[in-house]
């Protein structure tokens, strides 16, 4: 009790930040890690990705990533978009800092559900779930794309950059 209305005054005082553009404490930090972590051990799916790894299915990733994922991951040139520069956390440029290593099912998961207290959306709702593997295909191969889905990702244009 005393404890809640102690956590009240304090944001009422304005002691949590409310701001996009600071860095986010270690604190903040651990529980958003610590509460991913656990849930992904629960709930991420365990097996191999459902989909045949072929370029079909790898350029219907690189589309469906073109149109709802490069405006804060950005293109093959890495460079981060306006949006990717304002938004707190800092969606990482997948080209440079990807997700090649991590399991395909903590990947789906992550794009299934989003992730809390960051601007990563859940796009369950959105896409169906054939799309969430295909993109999940795309991210697990960025860095070794045959020729075919390689060109069609060469051609993803960036974003609106500072530069542009
Ligand atoms: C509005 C911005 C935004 C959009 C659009 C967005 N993301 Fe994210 N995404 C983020 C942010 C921010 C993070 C980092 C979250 C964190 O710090 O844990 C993230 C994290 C991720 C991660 C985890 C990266 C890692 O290293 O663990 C994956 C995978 C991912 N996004 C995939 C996607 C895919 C696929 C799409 C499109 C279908 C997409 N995102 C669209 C903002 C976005």
């Amino acid at each position: 009790m005393v404890l809640g209305l102690g956590a009240y005054l304090g944001v009422e005082a304005g002691m949590l930040p409310a701001n996009a553009d600071g860095k986010p404490s270690r604190l903040e930090r651990w529980a958003a890690r610590t509460s991913l972590r656990t849930t992904l051990e629960r709930e991420a799916p365990k097996g191999p990705n459902p989909l045949p790894l072929d370029d079909a299915n790898l350029i219907a990733g690189i589309k469906l990533y073109a149109a709802n994922c490069a405006i804060c991951h950005g293109a093959s040139e890495g460079k981060p978009s306006n949006i990717a520069l304002g938004v707190y956390q800092k969606p990482p440029q997948l080209v440079k800092d990807g997700v090649e290593d991590d399991p395909e099912g903590v990947t789906y998961w992550k794009v299934a559900h989003g992730i809390r207290f960051t601007a990563m959306p859940a796009f369950g709702k959105a896409l169906e779930d054939r799309q969430l593997w295909q993109l999940t295909l795309f991210l697990k191969h960025m860095d070794g794309l045959p020729p075919a889905p390689q060109r069609v990702w060469k051609a993803v244009k960036s974003e609106a950059t500072s530069s542009s």
